[in-house]
């Protein structure tokens, strides 16, 4: 089932390959520049545990600067003081535009960074990334107040909504320039400036972005890039004074240290975090459509998805049909290099740090009783340099175990039969997390009826995984707060202004 693909890459494009051999650089002020300290880092190709590129890393020193410029541009320049609301919308559309003339350097830039099939970034990552510009480029010209009814005579009171400021953007790695473009299409479309820190494991669409701002006429200061590790560039992000608010995507132990290290100016903080989403169907689901759709709700992207569908559910008289199912499904996903000629279904994990993690909850939850009725490894032979996992499917675990209630980042899921409506209940909302959840049947009263009594920020019902800008997304509980896309995603990104006049 997972022959090593022939060892042939694609082509890299020119400009790609240009890119690649040189630093890769940090963007501040209109420019791009390398870090103060000089020094570098490694990004690797996943497939092969290769470096891919050197890139510039980020300090405490860069972000100051680069606080500077979007400071020196929010308080005093030409983005949105002075630029029509119009005239924003048109550097955003420009940037789409620009992002899907550029989708074939993109998608290999991301491909490469993360490990994806090209097929992926492709038609998903980057089409998406230029969607959801083309949906906020429709906002700079909607965001508006409102009118208050006032007891008090003489007195007319309205609302402004105006953007927070400069604005940190801190994005993990699994959809490279998707995530950053969930956080910046509505951050720049809101009238803010921007520090964008990518994920250190994949930082290269990020600064790609960049030139492409400018070609759109992004004014210098507006769009900033600082690649660099986490515990540099983003903790000092987030300790600045000068920043008036982190968006944030990643693991909720992060989100904790960057709740702790906004205290000093009380910078707003909007996060964006794991979680182990409940997948139940109901012994009244279209089950072949079930399968299907519960084999790609964990596996798509690896797993390696905030709303993986990681915890499943089945109700126990089609609990065999399902898992001989999904196994079967699951035997037919090819995994390789994703820039091989041969394309895959899916690639590696991103670093030797998840492959670990991954095999360890593997480990773990077979010495707990688990079993896996299909994968349970490390993929070696041709793909041995890489950091290559089996899409793995536990049975016989239990609630209680570590595999069914942290978030694993990658192809796992475990499997759980359950009896009644009731108790599926209680059970899936037995979490910390509450970013997703979905289920699968074909009783509309059972189906809109979980959909208010499951206790997470999305419904998926028959179906998994959807998402588009115009509707809200974001997680109850310790998933995070806040909600991304839609207008939701416009209050997240601006203050409110109430406003007294005294006519009488
Ligand atoms: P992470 O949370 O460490 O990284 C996400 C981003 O935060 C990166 O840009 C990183 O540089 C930055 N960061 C790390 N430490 C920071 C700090 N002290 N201050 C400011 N920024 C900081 O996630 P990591 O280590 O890559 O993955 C570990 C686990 O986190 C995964 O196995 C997965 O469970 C979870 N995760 C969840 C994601 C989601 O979409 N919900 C995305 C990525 C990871
Ligand atoms: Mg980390």
């Amino acid at each position: 089932m997972f022959d090593p693909l022939p060892e042939s890459y694609i082509a890299l494009l020119p400009e790609v390959e240009s890119f690649l051999s040189q630093t890769v650089k940090l963007y501040i002020n209109g420019q791009y520049v390398d870090s103060l300290s000089g020094e570098t880092f490694e990004t690797i190709d996943p497939s092969t545990g290769k470096r891919l590129a050197l890139v510039q890393r980020g300090k405490a020193q860069d972000v100051d600067n680069a606080v500077k410029a979007a400071r020196a541009e929010f308080d005093g320049g030409a983005w949105w003081r002075t630029m029509s609301p119009t005239d924003r919308s048109k550097c955003l559309w420009r940037l789409a535009e620009l992002i899907e003339r550029h989708g074939d350097e993109l998608a290999q830039l991301d491909s490469l960074d993360n490990g994806k099939p090209l097929k992926t970034t492709r038609s998903v990552d980057i089409p998406l990334s230029a969607e959801h510009l083309y949906y906020y480029a429709g906002w700079p010209t909607k965001i508006e107040g409102s009118t208050i009814p006032i007891n008090e005579r003489g007195m007319f009171n309205y609302t402004l909504r105006e953007p927070v400021g400069v604005v940190g953007l801190i994005v993990p790695w699994n959809y490279p320039l998707l995530m950053a473009m969930w956080k910046l299409a509505p951050c720049l479309a809101a009238g803010n400036c921007v520090i964008l820190k990518p994920a250190e494991q994949t930082p290269l669409s990020a600064v790609y972005l960049a030139r492409l701002t400018q070609e759109a006429g992004f004014p210098p200061g507006v769009f900033n890039v600082v690649s660099g590790y986490g515990e540099e560039a983003g903790a000092a992000l987030v300790a600045h004074h000068g920043v008036d608010k982190i968006g944030f995507t990643g693991s909720s132990e992060v989100a904790r240290k960057i709740v702790q290290g906004s205290i000093g100016n009380l910078k707003r903080v909007s996060l964006e975090l794991g979680g182990k989403a409940p997948n139940i169907v109901f012994a009244d689901a279209d089950i072949d459509k079930a399968i299907v759709g519960s084999t790609w709700a964990i596996f798509g992207n690896n797993g390696q998805s905030c709303t993986a569908g990681a915890r499943l559910y089945i109700q126990r008289p089609v609990f065999d049909r399902v898992i001989e199912g999904m196994a079967a499904e699951t035997k037919k996903i090819v995994v390789g290099p994703g820039m091989n000629v041969v394309q895959p279904n899916l690639g590696p994990v991103v670093n030797d740090e998840q492959l670990t993690r991954i095999l360890g909850f593997v480990t773990e939850a077979e010495s707990g009783g688990a079993r896996a009725v299909t994968g349970g490894g490390r993929i070696g032979g041709g793909l041995q340099d890489g950091y290559f996992v089996e899409p793995t499917i536990f049975v016989d675990a239990r609630d209680d175990m570590r595999i069914a209630r942290e978030e694993i980042f990658g192809p796992v899921v475990c499997a759980m039969p359950f009896d009644h409506v009731g108790e599926i209940v209680a059970r899936a909302n037995d979490t910390d997390y509450g970013l997703a959840a979905g289920l699968w049947t074909n009783d509309l009263r059972k189906a809109h009826a979980l959909a208010r009594a499951l206790r997470a920020g999305t419904i998926w019902i028959n179906t998994w995984g959807n998402t588009e800008a115009s509707s809200p997304f974001g997680g109850f509980k310790q998933s995070g707060y806040g909600r991304e896309m839609g207008k939701e995603a416009i209050d997240l990104y601006t203050e409110v202004k109430s406003v007294w006049v005294k006519y009488e």
